[in-house]
């Protein structure tokens, strides 16, 4: 297997797909390369696009405060998105783009081999769960995705539209602590390789 800083560089020059045309450049992920604990939210915005950083905007800004909530910090964890590649005016993904992007997300989760993944909104959640769940009716719940615990929760940019003092927002405080606490019980169960065997799921 190669390693991360390997795909980040070829990642850097794709052009699987038409958004390669209209950025500036390719948003691989940052953080740490061992995370145990993975975010990955929907695609780059303005901001991200700019400085080549995934969640460096406001919703950036919501999703560090939650993280420091549950004591941890950014360098501590690997975030990053289902599409490397800003789409124009911040439009939804396409299922084309999603499709052609998808190999990026599907190495960096076997490289980095986190126990836990948190997906960010519909469109993360969707992709991971294989099926078009709702995020509020599947928030703060633990899924089982390829031997590692997947929690799904509202995307930061959905808490900001809503205002911080909506009851999402102490929902996704909620579920933040569901992923502290799911992670503290990985971490004294090891190494189980089985994680349905301890009741997570
Ligand atoms: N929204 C996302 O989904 N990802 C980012 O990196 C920034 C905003």
């Amino acid at each position: 297997m190669r390693t991360l800083d390997e795909a980040a560089r070829e990642a850097s020059g794709c052009t699987r797909c038409k958004l390669a045309q209209g950025r500036t450049q390719v948003v691989y992920g940052s953080g740490n390369g061992n995370a145990d604990l993975m975010f990955i939210g929907e695609a780059p915005g303005f901001h991200e696009d700019r400085q080549g950083l995934p969640f460096v905007g406001a919703a950036g800004g919501l999703l560090t405060g939650l993280l420091e909530g549950i004591g941890l910090t950014r360098d501590q964890v690997f975030i990053c998105n289902v599409l490397k590649c800003r789409p124009p005016g911040n439009r939804d993904p396409q299922p084309d783009e999603i499709e052609a992007c998808e190999p990026w997300l599907w190495e960096q989760i076997d490289l980095i081999n986190p126990k836990v993944i948190c997906s960010l909104g519909n469109f993360s959640t969707r992709l991971l769960l294989g099926k078009p769940a709702g995020i509020s009716r599947v928030r703060g719940q633990r899924f089982k995705f390829r031997g590692r615990c997947l929690i799904p929760t509202f995307h930061p940019a959905a808490i900001l539209h809503g205002g911080r003092t909506s009851p999402a927002m102490g929902q996704m405080e909620d579920d933040f602590r569901l992923i502290a606490k799911t992670l503290e019980e990985l971490a004294v169960s090891e190494p189980d390789p089985d994680a349905e065997q301890l009741g997570l799921f």
